[in-house]
């Protein structure tokens, strides 16, 4: 079943003549994980933040989103706040309150859960993020990979069915990215929530991605299997080939008779 689709939508800033977004049309299915890329300014964080109501920038909308066969516009911001998770690329502009446990329970207290589900909730997410060791500090004494792990942490308290992340790591250092981006794997493994991200760190994340999307001034120019995506953009000799990660380079430009350093299965690619 599709959790999400985007039907011929398109999308233009107010008083601006170029439209950023075109016609775009998508599918999301339940419990995958994938990924939005392209050049800086082509539009991913535009179409994310259509994924949210609260979160849509003013403009000229045409065309639909669904959410669970739903138009989203008509679902309740509440219901939106509790099912679409969103993580943005700074997590100082996420997190509300001075308190890590605070801020694992303050969006179950806001949706006005009782007391004994918000304990259950914050010792859940406290435990599978690894966050108990930090539990009681305060949240300016975090390192800024702790800091997003937490915004995370509350976002997964709410049992989201989707996953938004636009630039999760933008801020961290390499090793504090790749333990984060390990950590939406998992989550999308363990848990099944299906995840949108768009992410500059490509070789830690397409490999696993179910689907990618690529984007191009505003427009959805293909879509697929990361070993699909690597071959279209090579046939179309499309700039965004050189930003994949090297193995889909090397796959999608060995011919497919030769020995191959790689194996696809499930769409999903691997170094043998
Ligand atoms: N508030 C705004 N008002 C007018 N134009 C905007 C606004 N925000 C973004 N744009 C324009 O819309 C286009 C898409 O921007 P967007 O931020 O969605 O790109 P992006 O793919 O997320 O880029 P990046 O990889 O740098 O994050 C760009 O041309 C940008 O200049
Ligand atoms: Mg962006």
């Amino acid at each position: 079943m599709n959790i999400l689709e985007i039907r011929d939508f398109s999308f233009s800033y107010p008083d601006q003549e170029k439209r950023a977004l075109t016609e775009i049309s998508l599918d999301i299915k339940e419990g995958t994980l994938n990924v939005i890329c392209g050049r800086s300014g082509c539009g991913k964080s535009t179409l994310l933040r259509q994924m949210k109501s609260v979160l849509a920038p003013h403009g000229e909308k045409k065309g639909m989103i669904l959410y669970k066969g739903k138009p989203l516009a008509e679902l309740e911001y509440r219901t939106q706040s509790k099912e679409i998770g969103f993580v943005m690329q700074n997590p100082d502009n996420q997190i509300v309150t001075d308190k890590v446990w605070h801020e694992l329970a303050f969006g179950l207290e806001s949706l006005g859960y009782d007391n004994a589900t918000i304990r259950l909730r914050v010792a859940e997410m406290a435990s599978y993020f690894g966050i108990h060791r930090w539990f009681y500090r305060e949240v300016k004494e975090l390192s800024g990979g702790q800091k997003q792990l937490l915004n995370l942490a509350a976002i997964m308290a709410m049992h989201p069915s989707l996953l938004i992340l636009d630039e999760p790591t933008s801020q961290l250092d390499p090793i504090a990215a790749s333990d984060f981006l390990e950590t939406v794997k998992k989550i999308n493994r363990d848990i099944g929530t299906t995840v949108i991200i768009t992410e500059h760190r490509l070789q830690d994340i397409i490999p696993f991605a179910d689907k990618v999307f690529v984007m191009d001034q505003g427009k959805l120019i293909t879509e697929g299997t990361p070993g699909e995506i690597g071959l279209e953009l090579k046939r179309r000799e499309h700039g965004m080939f050189l930003s994949m990660p090297v193995p889909m380079q090397i796959f999608a430009s060995v011919d497919s008779d030769l020995a191959c350093p790689l194996t696809v299965s499930d769409g999903r690619m691997w170094m043998q």
